[in-house]
């Protein structure tokens, strides 16, 4: 089961809030060189792009089912490109990166890695969930761990590779980073039930595991999530507090003074 932008845009408007929050972090050039990791169906991307005087924007995507829905937004001074953000090459005045981030291993090597692609002067800014203790996280976790999906799954499951909000910090600095802002925000969602949960995380934190799963057995897991959760969350509506990491780091115009 590969992404699926249908079931992804069923929280479009829940997932713009930290959108908007990343888009008011951004020092604002015209003509602006960006990319854009993880653009997804493109949505937000070309939100970004009329936010952009005159930038020349690529979103990048490993998803050829997301970049399918996105090249529809293609235009001039925006376009969509299949690659991964591990083989990110060039140089940039922005990298901006919404909600993708946590699909990445090793952000002490990333992080610095994605710092050096940017031009002296640059800014990189990125939004990553940061809910992987949240019930709705571990309720999935637990699903993998129990048979008969841990054999299915030959013992596989995914730690998120998101690190304490403090480390983001340390790795600017030691990137040279300056009018760096590094913050974790919760946003409050109210759900018509727990179900619904199991839909939002379904769109992402699922994906690996039911792509892995034969669909009787994604059908099984998705009951079993659901099942766990109804049992935690009662209520209707629910609340469903999403915690992320926003952050905001620009590349000195010169050399750092002696
Ligand atoms: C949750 S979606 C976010 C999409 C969009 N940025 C948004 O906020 O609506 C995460 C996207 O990251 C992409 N992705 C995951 N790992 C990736 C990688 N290593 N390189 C490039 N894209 C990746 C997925 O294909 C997916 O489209």
């Amino acid at each position: 089961m590969p992404w699926d932008p249908h079931c992804y845009a069923r929280f479009q408007v829940e997932r713009e809030a930290p959108f908007c929050d990343l888009l008011g972090l951004l020092r604002t050039v015209a003509g602006m060189r960006v990319i854009d990791l993880g653009c997804g169906p493109g949505v937000l991307t070309a939100r970004l792009f009329e936010a952009l005087p005159e930038a020349r924007l690529t979103g990048l995507d490993s998803s050829p089912e997301m970049l399918e829905k996105a090249r529809a937004l293609e235009r001039p001074g925006l376009n969509f490109r299949l690659g991964r953000v591990e083989e990110l090459a060039g140089s940039y005045d922005l990298i901006f990166s919404h909600a993708a981030l946590q699909w990445v291993d090793d952000h002490e090597r990333l992080f610095p890695r994605l710092f050096r692609h940017l031009a002296p002067g640059g800014q990189l800014a990125v939004q990553m969930p940061s809910n992987h203790d949240h019930p709705s996280h571990l309720a999935i976790l637990e699903t993998a761990s129990e048979e008969p999906f841990l054999s299915a799954l030959q013992g596989w499951s995914r730690c998120s590779p998101v690190l304490p909000l403090q480390r983001y910090a340390e790795l600017l600095h030691a990137c040279g980073a300056v009018e760096q802002v590094v913050l974790q925000k919760v946003y409050p969602h109210l759900l018509p039930d727990s179900d619904a949960m199991v839909e939002w995380v379904r769109g992402t934190a699922l994906v690996p595991y039911l792509e892995r799963l034969e669909p009787v057995l994604q059908e099984a897991f998705l009951d079993r999530c659901r099942l766990k959760l109804g049992v935690l969350f009662q209520e209707r509506p629910v609340f469903y507090g999403f915690s992320r990491i926003l952050l905001r780091g620009c590349k000195r115009l010169g050399p750092p003074c002696a």
